[in-house]
Order: C-alpha cells, then structure tokens, then sequence
C-alpha cells in the first residue's frame, strides 16, 4: 500500500502530507466538474493520508469551500489542514477584477470563508498575489492579527519574489509559498527557491503537471469548455503544444522504463527537489488522484534524474506558465535586483 508521509512546511509551519490536494478544478478553471466526483475524490484522498487541501475563496466564488465543506463533514477537523488564498476580485460573470488584500478587505475575506467552510479557523491564509496598492507588511499585518485571535494558524503566500518574501517574513514568521514549480516551470530556482530556505519558508508547489499537459494523458484533440483556462494559455496553443507534447513523448520514454507514468514522473521530480517542497495535485476524480497518489513510490536517482534533464531542460517548454495580462501580476517573476514597486 501507498504511504503518502508527511512534511513540514517551513521552519513555523504545520506538518502535513508530503501531497496536497488542490481543489481548484472542482469548481472552476477546467470546465466543469463532477460534484460527487469530487467529494468521492476528497473522500479517497483523506483515506489515503492526504491531510493538506489547498483552496481559494474565489475559486468558483465560494463553490470550492462550500465543496470542501460538504466532503469533510463527519471527519476529524483537527486532522486535516486547510490552505485558503483570498484577494482575487471577481464578477459574477467570472471576470477578474483585479486583488484586494487590504487588511479590511482581508479580515472580511476570511470571515466569510470561516462560514462557508463551517469552521473556526483556517490553518495557512494567504494572498493569492500581491496587491500592486498594498504594502506586504500591510496584508501579513492583518493575517498576523487573525492569528492573534485564533482565526488563522499560519501566514502563507504565493507567487510573491524574493524581496516580497523578506519584507513579509520580517513581520511575521511565513510557513510557506505556493508557487508554480515543475520540470517545465523552473523559474523560482533562480531567487525565490533559495530566499524561501534561507528564510525557513516551506513551498507548496501547484501546476506540477502544467495543469494537465505534463500529465501525459493530454491530446491536442481535447475539447476544452470557453471558460477553461487552458483553451487561452500559451503553452496548450498551436505549435507551442505540438513542441510540449514532444516534451511528454520524451519523458514517457523514461517514464516507461522505471514502470511509472508520466504524471508519477513529473509529480516525484517535484516532490525530489528537497525536504521543504510539498507538490499539490489538482486531480478531480478518484482515478487521476490514484495516479497521482502513486507518485510517491517512484524514486529518482541521479542516472534518472540526468535523463529527465537532458529530455527536458529547464527552459524547454514553448510559451509561458500564463498569457501576458496574468503574468504581468505575478511579483514572483521579478528579480529581486530590480526596481522596487511603487505603493
Ligand atoms: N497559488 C496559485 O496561484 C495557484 C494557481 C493555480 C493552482 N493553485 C492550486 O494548486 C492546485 C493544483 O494546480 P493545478 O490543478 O493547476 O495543477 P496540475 O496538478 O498541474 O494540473 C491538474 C490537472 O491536470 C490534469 N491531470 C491529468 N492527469 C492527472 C493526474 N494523474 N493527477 C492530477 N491531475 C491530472 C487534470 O485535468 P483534467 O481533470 O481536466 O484532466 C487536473 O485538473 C490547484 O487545485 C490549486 O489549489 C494555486
């Protein structure tokens, strides 16, 4: 049987599984999802030791909580920790709107999750991206009062860069940074990975298969909803995805050979690149989550993970990780060496 282990996320954080769940796909980004489907999949990754799920109260407006909500009623909520990401500004047609991580916008952000997801506290809050108009310190200022009061167990972030990681951590011990991070998404190694461990911040990795391109199962043939982000981010287009998928061709070589597929092979790269990194997989049905789950069995060594780099170098991947509008947000790709923000 598969044991999953556990982590520790960074030098204040909690223990948790060495997999997270992430809950996004169940309510929103990739079409629509099976609710049941859903539950079943949280059902079965709890039974499997999967204690870590990651959400954000923006993904489907409320829908992933309520979801998470459902699928743990009757469990143990001590047990489990829940990662929540606020500040994403949304209509109710799904647009976006911009963030918002004020500290009135943030105290009232996690009040109404603390409803939504029926409990009294949440165990890593975090901005989803930095406010361009808000201070760093202004946000984890808020959080850190929340932890005061017994809301909040741990201050997270995500895709902040180095600089934003100093300057937060200087107000409040930081547990860890979501960032994206696979075979194909190697930016944070330059600055963020090393500021991270010299600051004891732990990393809960997301899009460790590419949302599913790295994943091996994907076919330029897929049909994709219009609200699905994949049918407008530049590594799923064209010849940019002909180029990826030879990528996935060429690690489903290496895959085969060690007898694991090539999520388990993306997936356990991740989970390889140090103590401190805890990969959150998005699967949404019990048979993805299966997969994914048997990733920690799969053990690289040196001759495989030389392999996997010379099939796959770092800056292999035709197209960036989100269109321009999307990674122009993103502080995480900033170098710390550049001009400061204006607040
Ligand atoms: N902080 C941030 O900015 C941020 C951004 C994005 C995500 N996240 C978090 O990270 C979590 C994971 O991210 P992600 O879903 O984009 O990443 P991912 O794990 O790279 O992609 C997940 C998608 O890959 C496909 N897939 C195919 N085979 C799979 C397998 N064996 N196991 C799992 N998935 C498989 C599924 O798509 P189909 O079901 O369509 O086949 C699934 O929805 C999210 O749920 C969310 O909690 C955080």
């Amino acid at each position: 049987m598969t044991v999953i282990g556990t982590r520790k996320l960074g030098r204040t954080g909690p223990t948790t599984s060495a997999l997270g769940l992430g809950a996004m796909g169940m309510s929103d980004m990739y079409g629509p999802a099976d609710e049941a489907e859903s539950i079943a999949t949280i059902h079965a990754a709890l039974d499997a030791g999967v204690t870590l799920i990651d959400t954000g109260d923006f993904y489907g407006m409320g829908h992933n909580e309520l979801l998470i909500h459902d699928a743990l009623r009757g469990r143990d909520r001590e047990s489990v920790q829940l990662s929540v990401k606020f500040g994403a500004q949304r209509g109710p047609d799904g647009s976006w709107l911009g963030y918002d991580a004020s500290p009135a916008a943030t105290k009232t952000a996690l009040a109404y999750t603390l409803r939504r997801l029926r409990t009294d506290y949440v165990d890593v809050y975090r901005p989803a991206r930095l406010d361009p108009n808000v201070p760093i310190e202004e946000t984890v200022g808020a959080i850190a009062d929340l932890v005061k009061a017994g809301y909040v167990r741990h201050i997270g972030l995500s895709e902040v860069g180095a600089a934003t990681l100093r300057r937060a951590a200087a107000v409040h011990p930081i547990s860890d940074l979501q960032i994206e991070y696979s075979l194909i998404s190697r930016s944070p190694e330059a600055e963020v990975l090393p500021t991270a461990r010299e600051l004891g911040i732990g990393v809960t990795a997301y899009g460790v298969l590419s949302r599913g391109l790295l994943s091996g199962h994907w076919t330029p043939q897929r049909e994709l909803a219009g609200t699905d982000f994949r049918g407008h981010s530049p590594r799923f287009q064209g010849e940019n995805l002909a180029h990826n998928l030879a990528l996935v061709e060429a690690l489903r070589a290496i895959a085969e050979e060690k007898g694991a597929s090539v999520a388990q092979v993306a997936i356990a790269w991740v989970a390889g690149r140090g103590a401190d990194v805890v990969p959150l997989v998005g699967a949404r049905r019990r048979e993805r989550l299966s997969e994914a789950l048997g990733s920690v069995d799969v053990h690289l060594d040196a001759a495989d993970l030389a392999a996997i780099e010379a099939a796959v170098p770092a800056d292999a991947a035709a197209g960036e990780r989100y269109a321009a509008a999307q990674m122009a947000h993103l502080d995480s790709e900033r170098s710390e060496h550049s001009a400061p923000r204006e607040h």
